[in-house]
């Protein structure tokens, strides 16, 4: 394997610069209003803490655009990531400069410093060398941790391992990489995928990836009107890509050609109308295939529910990834719940793709019932692409192994 694991590390003593991805959400107050992320990157914290290393956790929150703003300060997570650990964390109000250099060198065997949003420096993004420079001077040895972050070629993901010679995936990454990766590259079939989510444009090299692999495919939220346009049925006033259509019939071909069973909709939870910023619907019905005029789809229906849930009970992997409807309004959630209680009552392994997905399996109560949930958006996108992720990428050992390789 071409990628380091810190499992197999000695870094006692060394000054470990460790990238997360603290990209966490913020309420009104300023307060971290879910710890998902903090949390995921503990047994990797924890580990390098126990080995004696001086730890030194550096992370961008939200995009602030190069300059500094106390709105996006990584101060609060701090807070939260020492209750969470147990243990005090220097929070640092830098990520470079001389102060900061003092900071770090100052830390006992077994202490954890937090430094400031590595995005209040436009280096960050444009993977400036100055900056990659400067940071890599707080570092005797480089871990990365921060799957989210791992398909942006930024300074602190792809500049600084480029300049340590010791570099390691932390556990999080590993995980992230097994489950979206080795397991649904060679899965235990039959393997199941669902998809969801309102757009087929955001999706389109995802299923095309997918469909190589899976038995199955399953297509809700808004995305599979698309689909249903595309098999000449009417849609109403829902939410369509007119010009993803024939991307949509493409993918039809393709699983049939493959033998993959497609599987869409036969019946939708519809609205005369969404008001999004109260939360709520109005004509809430079922239309039973056809959407009638007037009327947009906002969930997938009962005899979907029934018909997709079969599918997922057959399954011996499944991957989820997006939602089956408008789950943020609670009388269009039926659907995507009636899906996480489907896949976790099927006792197949189950991976959770990402962004809205997790949030919807957590809102359903089944979380606890998943074998994984991806802490990754858009980087687990990419990754279910097939695409090479720059921040994995710049630990492999050998830069000239191709990535097939040095994760496997
Ligand atoms: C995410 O939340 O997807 C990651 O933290 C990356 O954030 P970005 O999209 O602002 O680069």
């Amino acid at each position: 394997m071409a990628i380091q694991s810190i499992r197999d590390a000695k870094l006692k003593g060394l000054r470990v610069f460790v990238r997360v991805d603290f990209n966490v959400p913020l309420d009104e107050q300023g307060a971290v209003s879910d710890d998902t992320r903090i949390v995921a990157a503990l047994p990797t914290i924890e580990a390098l803490v126990a080995q004696g290393a001086k730890v030194v956790l550096a992370s961008h929150l939200g995009r602030p655009k190069g300059t500094r703003n106390e709105a996006f300060s990584l101060k609060p997570v701090g807070g939260v990531l020492a209750e969470r650990l147990g243990k005090p964390v220097s929070y640092l109000p830098d990520c470079v400069g001389p102060d900061v250099e003092a900071a770090v060198q100052a830390l006992p065997e077994g202490g954890v410093a937090l430094l400031e949003n590595l995005r209040f420096y436009a280096g960050e993004e444009k993977n400036d060398p100055g900056f990659a420079k400067q940071l890599a001077s707080l570092a005797d040895a480089y871990v990365n941790d921060a799957f989210g972050t791992a398909h942006r070629a930024h300074a602190s993901t792809v500049g600084v391992p480029a300049l340590v010679d010791q570099r390691y995936a932390g556990f999080l990454v590993e995980r992230e990489l097994e489950f979206l990766g080795t397991k649904t590259t060679n899965p235990e079939r039959p393997f199941v995928v669902i998809l969801g989510g309102a757009k087929v444009s955001d999706k389109i090299t995802v299923i095309d990836a997918l469909l190589e692999k899976a038995d199955a495919m399953l297509i809700g939220g808004a995305m599979a009107y698309t689909f249903a346009l595309a098999e000449g049925k009417q849609v109403g006033a829902s939410r369509v890509e007119e010009d993803k259509v024939d991307t949509a019939r493409k993918a039809i071909a393709k699983a049939k050609s493959r033998g993959v069973q497609l599987l869409l909709p036969v019946d939708h939870r519809v609205a005369s109308s969404v008001d999004f910023e109260h939360g709520s619907v109005e004509g809430l019905d079922v239309a039973e295939d056809a959407i009638p005029k007037g009327f947009l789809g906002v969930d997938i229906g009962p005899k979907t529910e029934a018909l997709f849930a079969e599918a997922i009970a057959t399954a011996k992997t499944v991957l989820w990834n997006g939602p089956m409807g408008i789950f943020e309004i609670e009388a269009c959630a039926q659907g995507t719940f009636s899906i996480a209680k489907a896949v976790a009552e099927s006792g197949a392994l189950s991976i959770i793709g990402g962004g809205d997905s997790v949030k919807a399996i957590k809102k359903s109560g089944y979380a606890d019932r998943v074998t994984f949930m991806s802490t990754g958006g858009g980087a687990s996108l990419e990754f279910l692409e097939g695409k090479t992720l720059p921040g994995v990428e710049a630990l492999a050992s050998s830069r000239k192994a191709p990535l097939a390789e040095a994760i496997t």
